[in-house]
């Protein structure tokens, strides 16, 4: 097994695809072979500072040329179908970005395909890789703030803050732009991950701060046959976050958990010792539960998740999370949202 190596490419080597290279180029089954990017700029400092790295201008040329068990998409998300249907055929198996594609019909076909050939396939949706959100889940599986009743999912950043000239494919819906496939795409998610998927999605509100053509702000109402009901925030233009940040706040019919990427505040109705809660207010910091990664890049989960697609690569008895289909149910909602705002939103 010493011997045993995955070749991996690395498509499009903007922010992502150079977070995503330095944390797999640590796994010792990985050997990265060859990347493709169309800027001549960052080819040039990849072969500059790459030894035997080859490199393409065209990821058809690469997917063409090389031999590989697998790649890692980070282009613009407008590409991420074509480049994962090509890979299928080649029987690569694929780690793509989010939003994964910007249609959720070409995401559903992409998932099929890739079921059907039991070629391993996940979406770089990160917080399901996090410990805290992990623990979160945990929670509300076992039922230790009761039944969940509302919930809020929330994410901030400071992606967008001047006047966009609507120059670059952030804003541009038709390229995977726009605060809702960017960012709001990662608080959907994790609303799949840790309460399910909502049943009506309604009252969505898009708002533009700066960008000429695409929504910066959103809020949304997402209601459960069940009678579950919650709200998503997001804002990719507030620049009182110095870092990306989801928060999530549940409350149930024994408690309510307040958690963000870093701790959970959790309050209690009663004691709990079997799961270390007392009565009243909790608090639990990600150093009291992380799980340790070789390499840290970001956050543990970035690690954790790119480990998990090599693992699952290496032993095919290892269930794949965070897959093409979880992620095409992020796409259903974020369908869902674009058409009600399409249909209800607008005076
Ligand atoms: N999971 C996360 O936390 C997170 C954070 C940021 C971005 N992302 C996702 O990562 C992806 C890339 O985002 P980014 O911030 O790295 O963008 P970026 O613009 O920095 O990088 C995109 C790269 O793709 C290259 N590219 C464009 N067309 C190409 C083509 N035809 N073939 C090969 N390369 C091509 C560009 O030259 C660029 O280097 C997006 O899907 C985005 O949503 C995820």
């Amino acid at each position: 097994m010493a011997d045993f190596k995955i070749k991996l490419a690395i498509i499009g080597v903007g922010r992502m695809g150079i977070t995503h290279y330095s944390i797999i180029n640590s796994h010792p089954y990985v050997k990265i072979t060859s990347v493709a990017d169309t800027s001549s700029l960052i080819l040039n400092l990849m072969k500059k500072y790459l030894n035997g790295i080859h490199t393409y201008d065209d990821y058809n040329k690469l997917l063409d040329q090389e031999v590989l068990d697998a790649i890692i998409i980070c282009t613009p998300p407008s590409l991420h179908y074509q480049v994962a249907i090509k890979a299928a055929e080649k029987g690569i198996h694929v780690f793509s970005e989010k939003p994964f594609t910007t249609d959720n019909y070409k995401a559903r076909e992409l998932a099929a395909i890739f079921e059907h050939k039991k070629l391993v396939n996940q979406v770089g949706y990160v917080n399901r890789f996090n410990d805290i959100f992990r623990t979160v889940k945990n929670y509300i599986e076992k039922g230790v703030i009761g039944n969940v009743i509302r919930f809020k999912s929330e994410m901030y950043s400071r992606t967008i803050t001047k006047t966009e000239e609507g120059k670059t494919w952030r804003d541009s819906r038709e390229n995977g732009g726009g605060a809702v496939f960017e960012v709001a795409s990662h608080a959907i998610d994790l609303v799949n991950f840790l309460i399910g998927k909502p049943d009506k999605v309604t009252g969505t509100s898009l708002t533009s701060i700066y960008s000429k053509n695409v929504e910066d702000a959103v809020n949304s109402t997402f209601l459960y046959k069940n009678g579950i009901s919650g709200t998503l925030n997001v804002n990719w233009s507030d620049e009182s976050f110095r870092k990306p940040t989801n928060k999530i706040e549940v409350f149930g019919s024994q408690g309510k958990i307040l958690a963000d990427q870093h701790g959970i505040k959790i309050y209690m109705k009663n004691n709990s010792s079997e799961n270390n809660l007392r009565e009243g207010w909790n608090t639990i910091y990600i150093t009291d539960i992380f799980k340790p990664v070789p390499f840290y890049v970001r956050g543990n989960e970035f690690t954790a998740q790119l480990y998990h697609f090599a693992e699952c690569i290496k032993n095919n008895t290892i269930k794949n999370n965070c897959t093409f289909r979880d992620a095409t149910n992020t796409l259903d909602v974020i369908d869902a949202i674009f058409n009600d705002f399409e249909l209800n939103g607008k005076f």
